[in-house]
């Protein structure tokens, strides 16, 4: 790999850049025991493996002192009345941070700590966002027509630890409600 400075492009419209070394799909089979409502998980997955989101990285060395780049593409959907997101994850490396740039589409980025702190910040077109070494991070795309759309940056030796959210999920969800967008506490953290 070299070691050159190098230049790529986001073009916008839809953001897919002029560089790509990895391209990732993940469908509806590949988010099992994320959604709430398992049961129109079940149906939806038996009718078709939907895409539910794309990254597009740019390869480094996934060492301490280099940055990974790349684009996140969650498209617009549900399951139930829950939005489609991408799984989530803590860095394995937990006190590594991640810096996410929106540049197109709405939602949001549900985040919580291993204490159990949360947050959950609004996304939209030209808002940046930085995720604090510890925190958990999933992307949601609230939009009903346009794909969420962000850059992202985090640290080469960060590495991705999916295991701790695929448990349970994350304490907070975003869900299509009666009187619009709300965020809701996951009911399987209930009691604990
Ligand atoms: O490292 C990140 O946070 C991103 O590159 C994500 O990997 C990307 O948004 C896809 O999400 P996930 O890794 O949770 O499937
Ligand atoms: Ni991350």
């Amino acid at each position: 790999m070299s070691d050159l400075p190098f230049t790529f492009v986001v073009p916008l419209p839809g953001a897919l850049p002029s560089r790509v070394d990895n391209h990732i799909q993940r469908r509806l089979s590949a988010m099992q025991g994320q959604f709430l409502d398992q049961v129109t998980y079940g149906k939806m997955l038996a009718e078709d493996d939907r895409l539910v989101y794309e990254v597009y990285e740019i390869h480094r060395p996934e060492i301490a002192g280099e940055l990974l780049m790349g684009i996140s593409i969650v498209h617009p959907g549900k399951v139930g009345r829950e939005f489609y997101m991408t799984k989530g994850h803590f860095h394995t490396v937990i006190d590594t941070a991640e810096v996410y740039y929106c540049l197109e589409g709405e939602g949001f980025m549900v985040m919580e700590t291993p204490e159990g702190e949360t947050s959950v910040e609004p996304l939209s077109p030209g808002k940046v966002l930085y995720v604090p070494p510890r925190w958990a991070h999933r992307s949601v795309c609230s939009s009903r027509q346009q794909d969420l759309i962000t850059f992202f940056i985090y640290p080469g030796n960060a590495g991705h630890d999916y295991g701790t959210i695929e448990q349970l999920g994350f304490r907070k969800l975003v869900v299509d409600g009666e009187h619009g967008i709300e965020m809701i506490d996951n009911p399987r953290y209930q009691g604990r």
